[in-house]
Order: C-alpha cells, then structure tokens, then sequence
C-alpha cells in the first residue's frame, strides 16, 4: 500500500462511526469534514446538495452520490467557497442559477455524469474570479454559444470525453487568459481559426481523438503562443503548407494515428522552429521529404508507417536530435550518411523493418548512444566495425533477424560474447544458416564452428592446383587451362578478426607461359 495514503485511511475508520467527533465542525449529515474548510461527500444515498454547509468551509466534494439536480438555491448559503467539485454523480440537470451566489469560486469541476447533455446559458455567468472549469466525462452534444462569456480570469478548460460534434464560432473568445484548452475525446469534425480566436494566451491545445479530417490553413492563426499542440487519433490525411506557420513557440507536435501519406517542414514557418517533439507514429507515411529547418528537435516518432526508404540528407541540420524511432516501417536499407553528425542522438529504434544490409559507417557518429534496436529484421549479418563507434554502456537488441553463421560473423560473435551486458536477450539471437547451426544462439557457437565454405562450382576450378604449406610459405601450384593475358592471380586471407585481406598479383609477361608469380604477404 501507497504510505501516503496510510493516514487518511487511519482517518476514516476511526472517523465514520463516531459522527459525533465531527460536530464541532459543523459538518453536514452525510458528509466528513477533515477541517473546518473542507467537504467531503460521498454517500450513494444523498439524493440533495446538503443545506447547512458550514460559512467556513471553502471546498466541497460531492461525489458518488445520487443527487440528479442542482437547484437555484442549492448554494445560496455558501458564497465564500473557492473550490466545488461534482464527480461521478447522476447529474441530468443544473439550473442556470445554481452557482449565482457562488462569485468568488476559483475552480468549479462537473465530471463524470452520465445522463448530463446540456448546461444553460448563464450557467457561469457569475464565476469572474473562476480560474479551472473541468467539465470532462459528461454527455455534452454541444456547448451553447456565450457559455464561457464571463469568465476572463479562466486559465485552465476541460471539457474532455463528451460527444460535442460541434463547436460554435468564437465560443471562447473572451478567455484572452486560457493557458489550456482540451476537447479531447469528443466528435468533433471541424475546426477553423475561428473557433480558437480570442486565445491569444493558449500554450496547451488538446483537440486529439476527435473525427477532424481537415484542418482549414487558417486554423492556428490567433493562438500565437501554443507551446503544444495535441491532433492526435483524428482523420486528418492532409495538412496545408505552411498551416503551424503562426506557432514560432511550439514545442510539441503531436499527429500519431491520422492519415497523413507525406510530410515535410514545409507546414512550419521558413526560419527555423522551435519544436523540439514531433510524433508522426501510425500514419500512412511512404515519404518524409525534408526536416531541415528543426533545427530544436530532440525526439522524432515515425514508427508504424509505411515508409521504404529515407533521403540521405533527412536529418541534415536536424543536429539537436536525441531519439529517433523508424521501427515499425519497410526500410529495406539506409543511406551511409543518414544519421552523419547526430552526435547527440541516445537513441535509434529500426526494429520491425526490412533492413537487410547496414553500412559500416552508418554509426559513426554516434558515439554517445544507449539504445539501438535493429531486432527481425532480414539481418543475415553486421558489417565489420559497425559498433566500434560507441563510447558509453549501451543496450543493443538484435533478435529476430535471420544470422547467417560463417566465418564472416565472427566480428559480431565476439561483440555479443565481448558485451553480454549490452546485449539484450543474446540466447534469442539464433542462426538461420547454416543448415547444421540453425536455431542455435549464436553465443553458445564456438569461433571455430563458424566456417565458410567455397561453393561447389568455385572448388572444381581448382582440381588443377595444389597447396602445400612449409613453415613460413604457402606455395599454390595451378595449371590454367585457359590463359588470359597478363595473368592475374588473387589471394584472400581471413584475420584473425573477421578481416578479409585481398592480396593481388600480376605477371609481368605478357604472353602465357610458365611462370612463377611470388610474393611476401604477412597473413
Ligand atoms: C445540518 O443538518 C443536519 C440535518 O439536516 C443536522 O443533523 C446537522 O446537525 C446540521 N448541521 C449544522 C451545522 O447545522
Ligand atoms: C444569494 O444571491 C441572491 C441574489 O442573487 C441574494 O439575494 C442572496 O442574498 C444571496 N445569498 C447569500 C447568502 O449571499
Ligand atoms: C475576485 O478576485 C479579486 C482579486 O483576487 C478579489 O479582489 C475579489 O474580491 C474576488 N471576487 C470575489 C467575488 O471573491
Ligand atoms: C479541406 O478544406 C478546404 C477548405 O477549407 C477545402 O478546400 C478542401 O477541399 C477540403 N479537403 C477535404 C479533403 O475535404
Ligand atoms: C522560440 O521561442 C522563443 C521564446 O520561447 C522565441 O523568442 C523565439 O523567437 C522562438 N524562435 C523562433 C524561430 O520563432
Ligand atoms: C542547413 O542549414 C544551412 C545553414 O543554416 C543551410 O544553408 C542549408 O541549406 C541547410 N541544409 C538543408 C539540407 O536544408
Ligand atoms: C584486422 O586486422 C588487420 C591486421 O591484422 C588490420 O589491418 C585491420 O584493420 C583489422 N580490422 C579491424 C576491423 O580491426
Ligand atoms: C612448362 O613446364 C612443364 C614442366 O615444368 C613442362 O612440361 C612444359 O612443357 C612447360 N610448358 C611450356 C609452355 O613451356
């Protein structure tokens, strides 16, 4: 149990049967009062706003209770409260002149009431001094023009997790101090810059999970200073150029689950911005064509879309970068130079692609990073020298892809043998090949298990030759049936360290005969 909550459950129980330890209080029937100050209601069985509400208190709670209405006198006696709060109660009616008397509350929250479809006009029409109106879990179709018309002083509106499909125009144009604005969880399909006008001090918009499938260019152009703006789990498909071009102080942009097909920087203002978190996770993404004027942005979400290849120079200037998640798409390859001077990033997530080769310096600039997943993917094998760049612990997931174990794994086997702490579940990462190591884990193969073979076709070749090895020379004897000219003759020889050391030679002459080509090569 939460120890915090040890007293007040200590209160309780030794609180509820002596009602008469209350009275001093002057605490309604029905009701505790833990000081003289605050309300608490919570009993099934009050079907009515208790009458008698002491004039010192300034909080009052009422939930799960079964009170249905609030009358015009119902606080009458209470002027003072600052803070009154009606939660999962059957609410279905409020009068208009409920809170008439009640001018000086400070925050007022109505939530959680089923059958509730409507408030009155005039409903608020008192509460000037009001700074947080919560009206979230109700069953609001619409809100009545003029609603929020008194309350100048609001900094904080909710009005979440209703079935509003519509807003009127300038429903909020006088709330010139809301900070916070959130109609998420709603049906609302349409909104235009005049919906929002009159915000002028909004920083936090919450609009996500809504049915908005298209967002008119005009939209943001009276909420100047949105620091975070939520569109998440709507239908848009589209976004106008340059439509967050009024927003030079955002910070957060959140478009995870729309419909969007393409994007690009091109919906910011052309000098650089200040968002520093974009989501785009669960689009329809095939292309990102530039990001290069977020020059702020740490974290960027593009998993779960479709895309099958990115430009080099996506992250060209995007240089504040610290996580990137592309996991979730089709990217069969990505270009050497795509993460080239992130020196920031801590994270890159590609799992759950197409990924079938990496290039050796893809990394290399990422010196400081602590998460790679490159798990199922169609990874047969790691280029040498991939991982070398990393200079701090780092957890590396690489399970799911279909290892082919030869000699050329022998760098990434003594990496995972090399680095068991940072390699995440290494007994999941099984050979697909060869035939007589499949669905081992690569870690429980010896080095020496790991072998190539020259194919069938490669060996008849050299029926004509033969290999004979003294202390400290290998001598090749060939007989070419067919010589072109001049002869060249090449000699690979594996390292120690998965290296593959090509050595080439020519002869000199310039007509087949025979010859002896030597050369010293320090194996
Ligand atoms: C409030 O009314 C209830 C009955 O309705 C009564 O028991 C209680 O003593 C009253 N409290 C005050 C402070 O008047
Ligand atoms: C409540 O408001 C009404 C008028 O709006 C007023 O007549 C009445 O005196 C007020 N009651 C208290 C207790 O302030
Ligand atoms: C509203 O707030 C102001 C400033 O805090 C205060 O002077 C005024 O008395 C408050 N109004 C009411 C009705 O409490
Ligand atoms: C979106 O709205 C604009 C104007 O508000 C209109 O021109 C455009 O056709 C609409 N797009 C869709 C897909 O409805
Ligand atoms: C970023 O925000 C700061 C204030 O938060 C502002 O001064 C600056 O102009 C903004 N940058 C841009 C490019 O708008
Ligand atoms: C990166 O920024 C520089 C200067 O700020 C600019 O000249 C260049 O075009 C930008 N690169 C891209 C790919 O946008
Ligand atoms: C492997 O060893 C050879 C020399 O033995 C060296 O030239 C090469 O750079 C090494 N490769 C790596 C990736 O360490
Ligand atoms: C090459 O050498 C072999 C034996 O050393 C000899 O039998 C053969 O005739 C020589 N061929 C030519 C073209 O000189």
């Amino acid at each position: 149990m939460d120890r915090r909550l040890r007293p007040t459950v200590f209160m309780l129980l030794l609180l509820c049967p002596k009602g008469a330890i209350l009275s001093h209080f002057n605490c309604p029937s029905r009701c505790q009062c833990f000081t003289p100050a605050q309300v608490l209601c919570a009993d099934e069985h009050m079907t009515s706003v208790p009458k008698n509400i002491s004039r010192e208190a300034k909080e009052v709670i009422i939930m799960t209770s079964a009170v249905q209405y609030l009358f015009p006198t119902a606080f009458d006696e209470s002027p003072q409260l600052h803070k009154l709060i009606f939660l999962n109660n059957p609410l279905q009616s409020i009068h208009s002149r409920a809170f008439q008397n009640l001018s000086a509350l400070q925050e007022l929250e109505i939530s959680g009431n089923p059958w509730l479809e409507h408030l009155f006009l005039g409903t608020f029409s008192k509460q000037e001094n009001l700074t947080k109106l919560q009206l979230n879990y109700n069953r609001f179709h619409t809100v009545l023009p003029g609603m929020f018309n008194a309350l100048r002083n609001l900094e904080t509106l909710q009005i979440k997790a209703n079935i509003i499909s519509d807003l009127p125009a300038l429903l909020f144009r006088n709330l010139r101090n809301l900070r916070a604005l959130d109609l998420s969880l709603n049906k609302i399909q349409k909104v235009e810059g005049e919906t929002f006008s009159g915000l002028i001090a909004l920083e936090v918009l919450k609009i996500n999970n809504n049915h908005i499938s298209n967002i008119s260019s005009d939209t943001f152009h009276h909420v100047a200073h949105l620091t975070e703006l939520h569109l998440e789990g709507n239908t848009i498909a589209e976004l106008a150029d340059e439509i967050f071009s009024a927003l030079p102080k955002l910070k957060v942009l959140n478009l995870r689950g729309n419909r969007l097909v393409t994007f690009s920087d091109d919906v910011f203002a052309r000098e650089a911005s200040n968002l520093t978190h974009l989501d785009l996770r669960g689009n329809r993404l095939t292309q990102v064509s530039s990001l290069s004027t977020l020059t702020s942005l740490t974290d960027l979400f593009l998993s779960s879309n479709q895309l099958s290849g990115l430009p080099e120079d996506i992250f060209r200037n995007v240089t504040s970068l610290e996580n990137v998640d592309l996991s979730e798409n089709n990217l069969a390859s990505l270009p050497e130079k795509i993460f080239a001077e992130l020196k920031r990033v801590k994270m890159i997530h590609l799992h759950k692609n197409r990924l079938s080769r990496l290039e050796s310096r893809l990394f290399q600039d990422q010196e400081f990073i602590q998460q790679l997943y490159l798990s199922d993917n169609q990874l047969k094998n790691l280029p040498l020298g991939l991982l070398d760049h990393f200079a701090l612990p780092h957890m590396l997931r690489l399970h799911g892809n279909p290892w082919r174990c030869d000699c050329h794994m022998w760098y990434l086997h003594d990496f995972v043998l090399n680095n068991n702490q940072g390699v995440e579940a290494p007994d999941r990462m099984l050979c697909e090949s060869p035939d007589f190591l499949r669905r081992r884990p690569l870690a429980s193969i010896g080095r020496d298990e790991l072998l190539c073979r020259l194919p069938e076709e490669e060996m008849t070749d050299l029926s004509g030759c033969t290999l004979r090895k003294s202390s400290d020379s290998l001598v090749i004897k060939c007989k070419v049936e067919k010589c072109s000219s001049p002869l060249t003759v090449k000699v690979e020889f594996l390292e120690r360290n998965g290296s593959i050391q090509e050595h080439v030679w020519k002869s000199v002459h310039s007509q087949c005969s025979n010859v002896t080509i030597s050369k010293a090569a320090v194996p």
